[in-house]
């Protein structure tokens, strides 16, 4: 290991507002529910294969250009599928030209932040939100604000609150993230009204709206709305979405898309040459039809996971455990009773081979997730869900007191 290297350390060289430093990845846990990873077996391995053989045999030779002879914005027949399932799923018209291909959609996140904010900034955020924004926000040394959430996305009662008293203190916000469609961490779905007032609110307000859309395709229970972006007439929305939770999340396919003045800006903030060519080619070469039977595949998967880890919970502890059922996707966010404190038990249950998210890490207020937790159910199989909330309700029993015992029976 390098740790023991005879040399002379330069760890005195780095900076000094550097991150805390990482750990040696020691493999996945016995039960593990933590991250957006997705169901193994619904990974259309062999199109994959298919499709990266016809692309590269027809194609490959571009590979020897940077930016695939595209330009910078991507790889454009992935443009013009990701514009075509836009249209088609999302009621979204776009033009492939204002669309650009990131990597992963962390990385339109981060252009994003890159070309709004500043140190001391504010930015409005869902209450329970996506941790890996709420840390790309602390790194930024921004202030965030989040907003109260309902079963249909954020209060927009609330929220017309915190822009007033924003207004009021002369704070200009520079945006309004949110995660609209299969919610990051709750599963609800803002229904078309709300996404409506939700705009009309940002633009009497002057503020932008971030439209995170990580988990649209995997939706199982209603219609899907139209994004907000689509109702957006003045380029007031910047909307973000991914392939990894609807193929593959090790691909590192995102997009962002945005109206020309602002991509403008954003474009020279891409400093990479462009994201991994060969994932372009083989998504853009799987197009809509195998991407619309994959997700509905998927989907089916994953609600069968849902029912289970649900089944589960009720199982395991009853009435201790409150939770919207989600409309999609691939987590479940739990209300444990006000004395749990989950970052104290996912410390206990890794440990014990049981990942969990603690609630802090995805709230905006981490007091207010002191109680709460976040399960994804995309990866295990039904039977290591089934044990490994039994696990988990164990250690939160023996730690805690809570759940009573045997969940469903005492209450
Ligand atoms: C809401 C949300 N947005 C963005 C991301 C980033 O995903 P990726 O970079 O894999 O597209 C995630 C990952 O879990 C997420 O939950």
């Amino acid at each position: 290991m390098t740790e023991s290297r005879p040399i002379k350390h330069i760890t005195n060289l780095l900076r000094s507002d550097l991150p805390p430093a990482a750990s040696r990845w020691v493999g996945f846990p016995e039960f593990n529910f933590v991250g957006g990873n997705n169901d193994a077996d619904s990974v259309p391995l062999k199109t994959l294969a298919a499709c990266a053989e016809a692309v590269l045999m027809r194609e490959g030779r571009n590979l020897a250009t940077y930016f695939l002879a595209s330009g910078p914005m991507g790889y454009l027949p992935l443009r013009e599928f990701i514009a075509a399932k836009l249209a088609l799923r999302a009621s979204y018209l776009c033009d492939p030209a204002d669309i650009l291909v990131t990597t992963g959609s962390m990385q339109a996140l981060d252009l994003v932040n890159s070309a709004f904010l500043e140190p001391g900034d504010t930015v409005i955020i869902e209450e329970g939100t996506y941790g890996g924004a709420i840390g790309k926000l602390k790194s930024a040394g921004v202030n965030y604000i989040g907003a109260p959430l309902d079963e249909d996305g954020i209060r927009i009662d609330a929220l017309a609150g915190i822009l007033q008293d924003l207004a009021d203190k002369g704070v200009q916000p520079k945006f309004i993230y949110t995660i609209p469609t299969v919610q990051n961490p709750t599963g609800s779905v803002m229904p078309l009204a709300r996404r409506q007032e939700l705009l009309s609110l940002a633009r009497q307000y002057g503020t932008a709206i971030f439209e995170d859309d990580c988990y649209a395709d995997l939706l199982w229970e209603g219609d899907r709305p139209p994004t907000i972006a689509s109702l957006d007439q003045e380029g007031r929305v910047l909307y973000t979405g991914s392939f990894s939770k609807s193929i593959a999340p090790a691909l590192r396919v995102g997009y962002l898309i945005a109206d020309w003045p602002v991509m403008s800006r954003i474009l020279p903030l891409k400093k990479d040459a462009g994201s991994g060519a060969l994932e372009q080619m083989v998504l853009a070469e799987f197009g809509l039809d195998h991407f619309t039977r994959n997700v509905t595949d998927l989907t089916a998967t994953l609600k069968g996971k849902c029912d289970a880890m649900v089944a589960a919970l009720e199982e395991q502890f009853g009435a201790s455990a409150e939770f919207l059922v989600p409309k999609g996707g691939i987590f479940i966010w739990i209300t444990l009773p006000d004395g749990v404190d989950t970052t104290r038990l996912a410390q206990v249950a890794i440990s014990e081979g049981v990942a969990i998210n603690p609630g802090a890490e995805w709230s905006a207020n981490a007091e207010s997730g002191r109680h709460r937790l976040r399960l994804c159910f995309g990866n295990p199989d039904k039977q290591t869900i089934r044990e490994g909330v039994r696990k988990l309700a164990e250690i939160c029993r023996r730690e805690t007191g809570i759940p009573p015992r045997s969940g469903n029976i005492d209450h």
